[in-house]
């Protein structure tokens, strides 16, 4: 029940009135007895919205699409591993500080590592913008031999250089040798549904393609990776592994992965798929939570 002690949570983006984010936390909170409300809000004036977290105490709060690069400079603090990526997904109110987290490297991590094991594998990253930077260094930390393809060439070559992985200007469906493809660009996220950022021959029997758009759940990158006989791993994946991160975060307690899957499925009227058991883990506790 809301009442003078529940905490505020949200989301600060554009379009976030169609994020399933509230649907982890509010479940999330309702499921452990926790007396918080998670809500969309719609931001186009990212300073007054950092200045009305501060003023209201908000306790925390997502960020979004387009602002995980331009909010650090508002933030009093980042972690280390938010600085390294150079982009934040989590912001914690500890008190008199703001401060910015990235939980999209542990959902990446953990998306993938349910259905593949990582170490030293050949990765082809489609897009560089802040989703990409979370992806690139969860698998640097992983040792894996990643190639980066981005539609505007100078911010895939800029990108590529800093992580010392390498830069392909032109993608052709002949181009063999990959292990694992993930997809960060927007590219067939609602509504442009017929969009693929690879072309379909690329893909080849026994890859994993993972996928960071979750409207819709299977888009058309991943039907084509599934008629090639690839194992898909669709985007609500990465969604929960980063929200329940970020629910350690703020809560100091662990959510119910399988269940938070389970309702983000439900809430896109599909059914979720079955993770072995023996590839069930949680999320490591990378952040301090002081
Ligand atoms: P995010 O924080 O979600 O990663 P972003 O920083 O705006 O968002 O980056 C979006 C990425 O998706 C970029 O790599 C962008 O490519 P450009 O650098 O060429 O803009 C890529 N992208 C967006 N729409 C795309 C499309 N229709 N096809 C291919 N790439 C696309």
């Amino acid at each position: 029940m809301i009442d003078g002690k529940t905490q505020i949570y949200g989301i600060l983006g554009e379009g976030v009135r169609e994020s399933l984010s509230p649907v982890i936390h509010n479940r999330s909170f309702a499921r452990m007895g926790i007396n918080a409300v998670y809500l969309a809000f719609e931001t186009h004036d990212l300073e007054q919205a950092v200045t009305g977290l501060r003023g209201l105490g908000v306790r925390g709060a997502s960020v979004t699409v387009p602002f995980k690069s331009r909010i650090i400079p508002l933030l009093d603090d980042l972690d280390p591993f938010a600085e390294r990526i150079k982009a934040v997904n989590t912001i914690r109110n500890e008190g008199k500080k703001l401060v910015g987290y990235n939980t999209d490297w542990l959902g990446a991590l953990h998306a993938l590592e349910q259905q593949v094991s990582l170490k030293g594998r050949k990765v082809l990253v489609l897009g560089a913008g802040g989703a990409a930077r979370a992806v690139a260094f969860g698998l640097k930390e992983r040792n894996c031999a990643v190639a980066i393809f981005n539609r505007s060439p100078e911010k895939g070559r800029s990108l590529a250089e800093e992580f010392r992985f390498e830069f392909i200007p032109t993608l052709t469906g002949n181009r063999k040798g990959f292990e694992v493809i993930i997809n960060t660009t927007s590219a067939g996220m609602h509504p442009n549904i017929t969009d693929c950022p690879v072309p379909p021959q690329l893909f080849r029997a026994g890859m994993t393609v993972m996928e960071i758009v979750y409207r819709p759940v299977k888009t058309m990158f991943l039907q084509h990776a599934e008629q090639r006989g690839c194992r898909i791993i669709p985007g609500l994946e990465m969604l929960a592994g980063q929200g329940a991160a970020q629910f350690q975060l703020w809560t100091g307690r662990n959510p119910d992965l399988n269940r938070i899957r389970e309702d983000l499925y439900s809430a896109a009227n599909h059914t979720a798929p079955t993770i072995q058991a023996s590839n069930q883990h949680s999320l490591r506790g990378e952040h301090r939570n002081d």
